[in-house]
């Protein structure tokens, strides 16, 4: 069995132990005689396996006592429309700071219930830098302010988290769980977990416990916050497997890294050595100001574009798959997330490099 070095944006790279882990207990979990896939959620094998995740990331992040930690379903995708739902009962405007295709439709989704005013926009440069702290002007109702940490397709990410009087709210999809965070200067923080947290099917919120106050009355019962906090999540049936796998990573980030400060360092060694790779070659290029260069997502372009394909042909030959850019921008995107190993960056460099030396 080979297994190759996975640059995906998202259902991404997991962890080899934490596959090797899931494969050893999956058919029988921990001596009970069945799968963790077969379990009720309400069963004390699972619950116990629910708890331990909670208990895990509240200790990762060091997420502070008033702040609920829900495991839903929908994706990313569906906090866009949960958000405005559950933050404008005392009515006022929702905020939103625009850098790329994720705000985007964040925005979009928020104007359908409720208009959304842009408090600042990258659209003037390109989307390829996020707007400074003095150009968010928030409008006189904001009910919040979100915006997108990481723009997982443009490869843009903010340098600083945002200060405003209003509740903050982050779509941290492609950047949770990258490096250590004060979760206290946010209202909300949503992630979709098919990138740094485990398989898709999962979406990981974080609320401060007063927000869950603030539904909108109509609100359907399954987007509500509140309710959700007060089941456990467990409203409904959650997404048992995609859960008990989060823990799993969870446990591999506590144990086999040694924490998020571990992780940060990784991160950033990994993404600096492949934009100086591209900023040093006259053949690779990225648009983006450095001081946001994604350190997840690393998006760039070949001088020759007729040469993208025997690119991409190459690289997988070598074991370097899902190089390709997102369809909206083209050229190639390599996400270097928490599970791709430092290894994999020094291959892909490599590749480039010779890459460039027979075809540039
Ligand atoms: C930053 C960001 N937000 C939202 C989404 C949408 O996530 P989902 O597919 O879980 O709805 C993505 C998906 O890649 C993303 O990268």
């Amino acid at each position: 069995m080979t297994r190759h070095y996975n640059f995906c944006a998202g259902p991404a790279a997991l962890p080899q132990a934490v596959l090797e882990r899931a494969r050893d207990e999956l058919l029988d979990y921990q001596g009970r005689g069945l799968s963790v896939m077969e379990m009720s959620h309400r069963s004390p094998e699972f619950t116990a396996i629910a708890e331990q995740a909670e208990a895990d990331i509240r200790e990762l992040l060091a997420i502070p006592d008033n702040y609920r930690v829900l495991f839903l379903q929908g994706g990313a995708s569906m906090q866009f429309a949960m958000l405005p739902y559950n933050l404008l009962g005392q009515g006022g405007t929702p905020n939103y700071l625009y850098t790329g295709i994720w705000g985007k439709k964040a925005i979009s989704e928020a104007k359908h219930l409720a208009g959304a005013h842009v408090a600042a926009s990258s659209e003037g440069n390109g989307l390829t830098a996020v707007p400074r702290p003095e150009e968010i002007q928030l409008s006189s109702d904001a009910a919040y302010l979100h915006y997108t940490a990481n723009e997982t397709i443009g490869g843009l990410e903010f340098d600083y988290i945002p200060e405003v009087e209003v509740p903050l709210v982050c779509d941290m999809s492609s950047s949770i769980l990258s490096g250590p965070l004060d979760v206290s200067k946010f209202g909300v923080l949503y992630a979709g977990a098919q990138k740094n947290i485990g398989p898709a099917g999962l979406t990981l919120v974080i609320v401060r416990d007063d927000l869950l106050e603030c539904a909108r009355p109509e609100t359907p019962t399954m987007f509500n916050y509140k309710v959700m906090a007060e089941n456990g999540s467990m409203f409904n049936t959650p997404a048992t497997y995609a859960w008990y796998l989060a823990g799993l990573v969870f446990q591999w980030l506590k144990h086999d890294v040694g924490g998020l400060a571990a992780m940060n360092a990784i991160n950033d060694r990994k993404a600096a050595k492949l934009y100086a790779a591209i900023d040093a070659s006259g053949f690779y290029s990225n648009p983006i100001a450095p001081r946001n260069r994604s350190r997840m997502n690393v998006p760039f372009v070949l001088a020759d574009e007729a040469l993208n394909a025997p690119f991409l042909a190459e690289a997988e030959a070598a074991g370097l798959l899902n190089l390709k850019g997102h369809r909206s921008v083209g050229g190639m995107r390599a996400s270097l997330y928490n599970a791709v190993p430092e290894a994999g960056v020094d291959a892909l460099i490599e590749f480039m490099t010779d890459f460039e030396h027979r075809r540039g």
